[in-house]
């Protein structure tokens, strides 16, 4: 066994006050909470993976990230979705250095073994050379012992013990199928993915899009004001804005104003959808809600757009740094040019250089820039808009608040702070 100081755990509850909704910056800035993180939220939740459009045919891989563990995820001969670790069994060099691809073997470029696509190392040049006892089935790859998908999102977990997908999702389905549901044949991704770093912890950018609608009228205000026929941007009072946010008690939460008539305006899609069957396939709610425009995020690090057809990770890269991959989702059955004008309206909002992206990158970044600061550090962020206000109101399904409150941000610490001060599966034998 490793030596403990690898693994010393940090009390979190003194950081986080999720019923008071005040958050201490140490929990973006300290390196132990970062390595904290990786263990008790990365190696234990539910992490995207791929969109199921990704792979056709046997030998279809894909290259990612389950926190800053490597993965490798592949279709294999029983045309059935595995996830490896994505580092050589020998000397541990990155197995497979492609974004993405087909092939029938995985061969390590430094000395050369090699693995099939159901992870069993198949050969390794100059065995007779190795131990006698040498077993070729002890040295496979190491594989994610749980991997499942929902309408054509895949998620991995290292727990094989994990709360099924299904469930951990809960209610929050309900707020996915506004994205992923539209369309009988359900979503794909095109082209390939779009990556770009930004300077600020993850958490920033998941928390936001679970809950932050405050920020949309200030930081947003130039975006808003290209995108309006009128040139002049919003107009009404934050306040006046109906809508709901939605928190769950997993982490996960989605936010998004409604409106009778849905509210697709100047997007491709509005001519294209036909909403008298939509209302009939999603319920008039949906479609007056989660559908007319939003954000929303799947704890911890998924997170997804449903009108702009953007899903993307926000993958930690040390407290300070994240990497954004993001694909563009459409419709399956969208005519080929309905696709094509999604995709640049994509583009054009929440691309890496989106009118919309590049506003919320450098708020992360401004606060993670001066919050190593050692006053700075211990001064706390509010997260108390809409407190108590959280209920169900017998439309939307799960625990609701007013469209702009930080509801969903504090069910996203809540968990955040439950699972950091619960040992996770690779504990629970030190702690039987
Ligand atoms: Fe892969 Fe040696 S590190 S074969
Ligand atoms: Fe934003």
């Amino acid at each position: 066994s490793r030596p403990e100081a690898f693994t010393q755990n940090i009390d979190v509850s003194t950081l986080v006050d999720s019923d008071g909704g005040l958050i201490d910056r140490s929990i973006y800035t300290e390196t132990s909470i970062y390595a904290q993180e990786q263990r008790r939220i990365f190696a234990r939740s539910w992490l995207f993976l791929a969109h199921t459009s990704q792979f056709k045919k046997p030998g279809d891989f894909f290259t990612t990230f389950m926190g800053e563990d490597p993965i490798i995820v592949t279709m294999d001969k029983t045309k059935t979705i595995r996830a490896y670790l994505n580092s050589c069994r020998h000397r541990g060099v990155r197995l497979c250095r492609a974004d993405a691809g087909a092939t029938k073997m995985f061969t390590c470029t430094y000395h050369g073994w090699s693995f099939d696509l159901a992870g069993a190392l198949q050969s390794v040049p100059n065995e007779k050379a190795y131990p006698e006892d040498f077993d070729r089935k002890q040295w496979g790859l190491i594989e994610v012992p749980n991997v499942q998908s929902y309408k054509g999102l895949i998620f991995g977990n290292w727990d094989k013990d994990a709360q099924s997908l299904e469930e951990n999702l809960g209610d929050m389905r309900y707020y996915m199928d506004a994205m992923l549901d539209r369309d009988p044949e359900g979503t794909e991704v095109m082209g390939g993915v779009m990556k770009w770093t930004l300077e600020g912890n993850w958490k920033l950018a998941a928390e936001q899009f679970a809950t932050d609608w405050y920020h949309v009228n200030m930081s947003h205000a130039s975006a808003l004001m290209v995108l309006s026929p009128t040139g002049r941007g919003p107009k009404a009072e934050i306040a006046a804005t109906p809508g709901r946010q939605f928190g769950s008690e997993n982490g996960h939460g989605a936010g998004f104003p409604t409106h009778p008539k849905s509210r697709f305006d100047a997007r491709p899609v509005h001519e294209y959808y036909d909403y008298e069957a939509l209302r009939e396939r999603l319920g008039d709610a949906a479609v007056e809600g989660p559908m007319t425009t939003g954000h929303a995020t799947v704890f911890p690090n998924f997170s997804y757009l449903p009108v702009n057809g953007s899903i993307r990770v926000w993958h930690p890269k040390g407290p300070d740094k994240m990497e954004v991959w993001a694909w563009v989702l459409v419709d399956k059955s969208m005519p080929d040019e309905v696709k094509d004008a999604q995709r640049l309206y994509n583009l054009r909002t929440f691309g890496p250089s989106g009118i919309f992206e590049a506003d919320d990158g450098e708020n992360w970044s401004e606060i993670q820039a001066i919050s190593h600061g050692f006053v700075t550090n211990n001064v706390p962020l509010n997260f108390q808009m809409g407190i108590g206000s959280e209920r169900n109101d017998g439309t939307y399904p799960g625990q609701t608040s007013e469209l702009y409150s930080d509801a969903a941000g504090r069910a996203f610490y809540r968990h955040w702070s439950k699972q950091m001060n619960t040992p996770a599966w690779h504990e629970r034998t030190e702690q039987a």
